[in-house]
């Protein structure tokens, strides 16, 4: 059970949520609903009000977010964060501090991105918005993460470059990392996720597999428009 929020309101609340190793799993949920209040407090950027983020069976709830990306949680928002005035080369090399960046996790990389290498001495502030979020995705995994965690990686994305990115996304899946991620589109994040979340006004109201989401008559009606 996780709760979390702002000057003592809670936003989430009562969550139970359980990623298994080597999984992708989605949040879904509409503006405002608490997904990236979630991903912060599991993340370690907000602390939370109440309950535990477990580890891998440790207890690290109260873990500033600097000692959770050294255990393996790397956590990429929604605005990227970039550094736009520097090369692709040098945001990825930036992504594996405080580690030394090696040659095989870059070239593990490239072959889910190839674009990338292609670019490498290009500023990314002069990259596409699909390519500067597949650069994002990129310098997390630069640091060999073992849970990534993606904050509605198609923010501001056309929706053939938001479809791009969720498909470099599946690329990851079978890699070794377990993704965690947010997003209001439902086809998309169902096209990623073996398992999925609704989170609904900072509650989970629904989860199973996106089949069954996908089949929900109430997924169906709120997210997809239909019936
Ligand atoms: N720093 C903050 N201080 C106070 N309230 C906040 C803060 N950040 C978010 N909230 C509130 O928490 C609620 C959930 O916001 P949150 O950003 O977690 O939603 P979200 O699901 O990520 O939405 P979106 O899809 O628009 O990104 C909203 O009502 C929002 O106004
Ligand atoms: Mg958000």
């Amino acid at each position: 059970m996780l709760a979390a929020g702002y000057l003592g309101q809670r936003v989430v609340d009562g969550i139970d949520l359980e990623v298994r190793p080597g999984e992708a799993v989605a949040i879904i949920g509409s503006n405002g609903a608490g997904k990236t209040t979630l991903f912060r407090a599991i993340a370690g950027l907000l602390r939370p009000m109440a309950g535990r983020v477990i580890l891998d069976g440790r207890d690290v709830t109260r873990w500033p977010a600097q000692r959770m990306a050294k255990a393996g949680v790397a956590y990429v928002p929604a605005e990227r964060h970039l550094f736009g005035a520097m090369t692709v080369k040098t945001n990825l090399m930036l992504g594996a501090y405080p580690t030394r960046p090696d040659r095989e996790t870059l070239e593990s990389v490239f072959e889910i991105f190839p674009l990338l290498r292609e670019r490498l001495q290009q500023r990314a502030v002069t990259l596409s918005g699909g390519q500067q979020q597949m650069l994002a995705v990129a310098r997390a995994l630069m640091g060999r993460p073992r849970l990534l965690m993606l904050d509605e990686p198609s923010t501001g994305l056309a929706p053939k470059l938001a479809k791009d990115a969720f498909d470099a996304l599946a690329g990851l899946k079978g890699t070794g990392v377990t993704l965690l991620v947010a997003e209001q589109q439902v086809p998309l994040a169902l096209s990623v996720a073996d398992r999925g979340y609704v989170l609904e006004n900072g509650r989970i109201s629904l989860d199973g597999t996106p089949r069954e989401l996908d089949q929900n008559p109430e997924v169906r009606r709120a997210y997809l428009g239909i019936g």
